[in-house]
């Protein structure tokens, strides 16, 4: 779509503090994983708390392309991987969305071949799969990588486990290797791991099924492989993203917001940088209130892999910072083009100038609102975040991204006080909201 022409948007009416109590939906990047894990299963699996966004719709549209046999019901869908038939995923929808790489994993893993073209996924970096290749490689699958289109398959007709070197903590590539060596002959060492609440979703899912997998959560993972998977019944962990963007929004509007359904250890970085501000956070089971206390200092930031501070926050936050009283530092260490957002804040009156991968902040005493572009899921967030603060009123153009990510996000925060209005609804949109 071309951006904004004839498309969506939404107008947000900003200076209203958010109050009242929130339910947070199954996490997205645990649910597009786990859906892709479910092909490495000998039997139908049933996933539940799946949330109502477009990336898991996607994705279950490509199990189904690939012949498996799909059915949803609400936030749960049944998968019989058994009448898979087709090796090469869609490509209009593969190149929708980052997760499809999951797919390279879980064929290799389940049929000892794969073919899927290049991953889409948010433009915030160059987002390369050399590590994910590495490892398949060191598992003993022959892979190409050409034209766009990634080829691999299991000399000798299985994988053999290995031990294999992460060059860099890489979330996809880390959950991409679990798929594969899962029913790899032998045992697999992944050292360098990612440790996100993700990738220990999908190890949980897979020992559900019969893999055996430990240690998921530190840096170093075994898997034994095994021949066979046996179906199971799996709910998703809740949106550890959606909780922080709530957070976030919540303290930004000086409101008073609980987040319902949440797990409050997954929230620890947000919640620390939250009280430096000099917001109130109070949690406990899966509850966390956020109150502002009106006093909102800026700081110093920097994302890092779990259990640092997420770098899919670190947009969202850098909206709130822009009316922090002082200077903030914010430098995103993951990806290396991930301030798209700031631009269009400064079209609100923000302070910000970018320097390679540091933001410097200079609060200023409001934003005004104007008419945004978003450019990709979290800095579509990140504008919405600063609709909210803002005086006047902000359209934003391209909320077709938020809606990849965020389950009802308009709706939740109109029923925590918002006022935002979308117009010219895409019809495709009605549907993934069903
Ligand atoms: C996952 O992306 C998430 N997406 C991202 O969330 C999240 O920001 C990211 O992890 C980091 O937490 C999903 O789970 C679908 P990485 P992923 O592999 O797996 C480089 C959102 O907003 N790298 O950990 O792509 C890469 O370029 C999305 O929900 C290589 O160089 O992240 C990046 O700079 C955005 N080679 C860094 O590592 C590789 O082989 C981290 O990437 C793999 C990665």
């Amino acid at each position: 779509m071309i951006d904004g022409v004839g498309g969506e948007r939404w107008i947000i009416e900003g200076g209203r503090p958010l109050r009242g109590e929130v339910e947070v939906g199954g996490g997205k990047n645990p649910a597009v994983a786990v859906i892709a894990a479910s092909l490495l299963c000998d039997e139908p699996v049933t996933i539940e708390n799946l949330p109502y966004i477009e990336d898991v719709r996607v994705m279950i549209d490509l199990l189904g392309d690939l012949g498996a046999k799909v059915s949803r019901c609400g936030r749960t869908v049944r998968v019989d991987p058994r009448t898979v038939c087709r090796s090469e995923p869609r490509d209009d929808l593969a190149r929708a969305l980052r997760a499809s790489s999951y797919l390279l994993g879980a064929m290799l893993g389940r049929w000892s071949q794969a073919q899927i073209p290049y991953p889409g996924g948010c433009d915030i970096g160059d987002r390369a799969l050399d590590q994910h290749i590495k490892g398949m490689r060191a598992l003993g699958a022959a892979v190409t990588d050409q034209y766009g289109v990634i080829r691999a398959s299991a000399k000798g007709g299985r994988l053999a486990g290995a031990e294999i070197y992460l060059d860099m903590v890489t979330v996809g590539g880390t959950i991409n290797l679990l798929l594969a060596s899962c029913r790899a002959k032998g045992q697999t060492l992944l050292f360098n791991a990612a440790k996100e609440p993700h990738v220990v979703e999908v190890a949980n899912f897979l020992n559900s099924m019969g893999a055996r997998i430990k240690g998921a959560g530190t840096d170093v993972i075994r898997v034994t492989g095994v021949d066979r998977l046996h179906g199971t019944v799996y709910a998703i962990i809740p949106d550890q993203i959606e909780t922080g963007t709530m957070m976030i929004a919540a303290a930004a509007t000086d409101g008073d917001v609980t987040v319902r359904g949440c797990i409050p250890t997954h929230m620890e970085a947000l919640s620390a940088k939250l009280l430096e501000m000099g917001v109130r956070v109070d949690d406990h089971d899966d509850v966390i209130r956020v109150r502002s206390t009106g006093i909102r200092r800026a700081l110093t930031l920097k994302t890092q892999v779990y259990p640092g501070f997420p770098t899919d926050l670190q947009q969202p936050m850098t909206a709130m910072l822009c009316t922090a009283r002082g200077v903030s530092l914010i430098t995103e260490t993951i990806f290396e083009s991930r301030f798209k957002h700031i631009r269009e804040l400064a079209r609100m009156g923000a302070r910000a100038q970018v320097l390679d991968r540091v933001a410097v902040i200079e609060g200023v005493p409001e934003l005004a609102g104007a008419a945004l572009t978003a450019t990709d899921l979290r800095a579509g967030a990140a504008l919405v975040v600063a609709g909210l603060m803002a005086r006047g009123s902000t359209e934003i153009l391209n909320p077709h991204y938020i809606d990849r990510g965020y389950e009802h996000f308009a709706e939740k925060l109109n029923a925590l006080g918002a006022r935002i209005i979308k117009e010219g609804r895409r019809e495709d949109h009605a549907k993934a909201g069903a």
